[in-house]
């Protein structure tokens, strides 16, 4: 763990106004002696205005779990970066696993996500990750490089140091599979491999890489150990107050 750490939680499609406030109100009290480190919660859309509003000037921050990449138009049923920069959101998730394998979202769809959300100022998070299959034939390096480059294919220098990356591999989401912490460094390892053939060392050391995939508060330490992982996204345990402000506080 080398730069400041990040402590993500990915609500996905669970909670509601009235058990996200309650989790909300706890964590932000829980949480407002955290210094060295950042926290950031990724909401459904609906919940999105009051938990910024209950979040307005504490140290947590409030992303979205996806949007368009379209600033407006005839795109029923879409969200674009307007609206969540209308109330006052900040970052949002991009190509979530469950965005590529459920809903059929493409490297290419996803690059175009992350530059609307660059040009917009709302701070992206790339997820990356391998199938099962894919790691048991010896893929990962040829799986990270497609989603890493698909996903900051023609950004610039300055625009790729904006972007954060989680790694998820997908056999380790909602699984209770946590990847060790040896697998999530040499992952992440790659990662930066492949942002040094594309870009340089800077951004490669620089980027801020969070792993995900069954995070819990009895595994978050060892994972946070780890030189190359430097933050979390958390799925089912950032839902409970009490467990994630423990993530939150690894030691
Ligand atoms: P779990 O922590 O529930 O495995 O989910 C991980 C995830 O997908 C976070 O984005």
């Amino acid at each position: 763990m080398a730069k400041r750490p990040l402590m993500s939680g990915n609500w996905k499609m669970y909670m509601n106004t009235q058990s996200a406030l309650e989790l909300v109100k706890a964590l932000k009290g829980n949480c407002a002696d955290v210094e060295d480190r950042d926290i950031l919660v990724f909401v459904p859309f609906t919940l999105l205005a009051p938990v910024v509003n209950e979040l307005k000037g504490s140290n947590i921050w409030v992303g979205a779990q996806n949007m368009y990449f379209e600033k407006e138009g005839a795109f029923t049923g879409e969200i674009s970066p307007a609206h969540l920069l209308d109330i006052g959101v900040e970052w949002v998730l991009l190509g979530h696993s469950e965005r590529r394998h459920v809903f059929g979202e493409t490297n290419d769809l996803i690059n175009k996500k992350i530059k609307s959300a660059l040009a917009s100022n709302l701070k992206p998070v790339l997820c990356v990750g391998e199938l099962l299959e894919e790691r048991e034939n010896g893929k990962i390096e040829e799986v990270l490089k497609t989603q890493t480059k698909g996903g900051f294919k023609d950004l610039t220098k300055d625009e790729a140091k904006k972007v954060v990356i989680a790694y998820e591999p997908v056999w380790a989401i909602g699984t209770g599979k946590t990847a060790s912490p040896e697998d999530a460094d040499e992952a992440h390892k790659i990662i930066r491999k492949i942002l040094e053939q594309m870009y340089d060392k800077e951004v490669a050391d620089n980027m801020r890489i969070l792993y995900g995939g069954s995070v819990k508060p009895d595994n978050v330490d060892g994972l946070m150990a780890k030189p190359n992982v430097d933050g979390s996204l958390v799925g089912g345990a950032s839902l409970k107050a009490d467990g994630f402000t423990r993530i939150v506080k690894f030691q």
